[in-house]
């Protein structure tokens, strides 16, 4: 089956062109200015519209279980909410509980997976340290397709790893051609602030902010990127929320450190005050970490992207239920952490971004889709439209308008945290490997059509041959004597 799309402008991250586009089967096979139409082609008419290459969201968590409760979307509905906002392609969590095997988190997550209706691929957390994780490393790498590793500095006592333990993963990431992944809050700061604050009788959510201030992710952030330079390996900070962690990343990038960043579309336009909010299911399904920051740092977040000391912009969709978020009813603590984001992500990006003057569409295409593609290393085959690469397409109209809300979402949630934003510059047609999955409204994606997409390691840095006992130093820690 061929399709052809006609009369738009082709954007790309380094370059826009008034072109034609032609799909056969789940490959673009020609994209120039005028092409014939092939017997038995679809056409498109993409007029008036640009053609830019699908979406792809570097962090989400579909069907997660976590704080006691599993989120509301699914791979099938999360990848049909992405694909309805233009994103073809998701990049999720396996999640391995302390001390389980990562092999085994891998297959429950691509069995989770086989519902999905948009292509996806998956990073790996490293949630505690032992002979058994290093080596399921290689296999995580070079059997499975994953090249990225992700390490929570936070969620004491749950999933939080420590610096000798970043240090031993970063390590053997840069062994295997590995990136690590971090989610900088220093945890045993939050922890005490949290139990400060409980204790003073403050247990609503604006209590969630006030545990978790910029500093907790300044701190581990320079921290993170300390211990990796340390290691020898890159490293990539997810949602990226403030000022203090956005300088530490351009200190390291200014110093020729590979050190990427990634804001979030919630913290670029939504801010603390809505913590503050009478109503407490209106704080509480906002309740995500790091939280909405106070205004001022969306300033950072934009000229971080503006400049290219921040690259790609993603929701960390963990979607869950007012009826979830009320466990928290008593102890904000207790709040699932987690907002939506996947079908808007776009939308707003192209509304608060491009119309605002802040990036150009070329930008917008980088912060999107190429970026991500480029940092995971499945560029060009996604994140391009050219000849060859997997056609994902989104048709954009500048022009369409819509305002964002609940009712009309296809995220599986009762509530949408960009409710009443108003939107102009819209996907009006999503393609996945060819097929049209989303036509104004339509979905026409099904459960199962996702494709899982193996992302191949990196040339491996140094200290490539250090065994097990060289990278963990597994030796008993002694305790020195201290005389007053
Ligand atoms: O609040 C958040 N971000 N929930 C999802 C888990 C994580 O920390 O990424
Ligand atoms: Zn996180
Ligand atoms: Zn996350």
């Amino acid at each position: 089956m061929s399709v052809l799309i006609r009369g738009g402008t082709v954007v790309n991250h380094d370059h826009s062109r008034r072109a034609d586009v032609l799909i056969d089967g789940e490959t673009i096979t020609a994209v120039a200015p005028r092409l014939d139409v092939a017997r038995g082609a679809e056409i498109i008419d993409a007029g008036g519209c640009y053609v830019m290459p699908g979406g792809i969201d570097p962090h989400t968590h579909m069907e997660l279980m976590f704080m006691g409760n599993v989120s509301a979307d699914d791979f099938e509905w999360g990848t049909k909410a992405a694909l309805s906002g233009g994103t073809t392609m998701i990049v999720d969590f396996c999640i391995p509980a302390p001390g389980a095997s990562m092999l085994a988190a891998y297959q429950d997550w691509r069995r989770k997976a086989e519902k999905a209706a948009g292509d996806y691929g998956f990073h790996m957390a490293v949630t505690c340290w032992s002979k058994q994780i290093w080596e399921e490393m290689e296999t995580v790498t070079k059997t499975y397709g994953i090249n990225t590793f992700k390490h929570f500095m936070a969620y004491k006592g749950a999933l939080m790893v420590n610096d000798d333990e970043l240090y031993n993963s970063f390590s053997r990431c840069a062994q295997l051609g590995a990136m690590p992944l971090v989610h900088a809050e220093n945890g045993d700061v939050v922890f005490r602030l949290q139990e400060h604050l409980l204790s003073r009788g403050i247990t609503g959510p604006e209590g969630h902010a006030y545990s978790r201030p910029p500093e907790v992710e300044g701190e581990a952030t320079n921290r993170a990127i300390m211990i990796a330079d340390m290691a020898g390996s890159p490293l990539y900070v997810v949602h990226t929320s403030c000022r203090q962690s956005h300088e530490a990343i351009k200190r390291a990038r200014e110093a020729g450190k590979r050190v990427f960043g990634e804001p979030l579309i919630q913290h670029l336009v939504l801010d603390e005050s809505d913590y503050r909010n009478k109503d407490w299911d209106y704080a509480a399904r906002r309740v995500m970490s790091p939280p909405f920051r106070p205004k001022e740092h969306q300033d950072s977040l934009w000229a971080g992207l503006q400049s290219g000391s921040l690259q790609v912009v993603a929701t960390d969709h963990c979607a869950f239920t007012t009826e979830q978020k009320r466990m928290g009813a008593k102890d904000f603590t207790r709040i699932p952490n987690g907002t939506g984001g996947l079908e808007d992500r776009m939308p707003v990006l192209w509304s608060a971004g491009v119309n605002t003057g802040r990036l150009t569409k070329e930008e917008f295409v980088a912060a999107t889709s190429a970026n991500s593609a480029r940092i995971l290393n499945v560029y060009p085959r996604k994140g391009a439209i050219a000849v060859g690469c997997d056609a994902d397409v989104v048709i954009w109209d500048p022009k369409a308008t819509k305002t964002i809300s609940a009712k009309r979402q296809v995220s599986r949630i009762d509530y949408n945290v960009f409710e009443g934003f108003q939107c102009t510059g819209l996907p009006v047609l999503t393609l996945n490997r060819g097929r049209i999955a989303w036509k104004q409204g339509d979905l026409r994606a099904e459960k199962g059509d996702g494709k899982y997409i193996e992302r191949p390691p990196f040339p491996a840095v140094h200290v490539a041959n250090a065994t097990w006992k060289e990278l963990s130093s597994p030796r008993p820690v002694e305790r020195m004597e201290v005389t007053p």
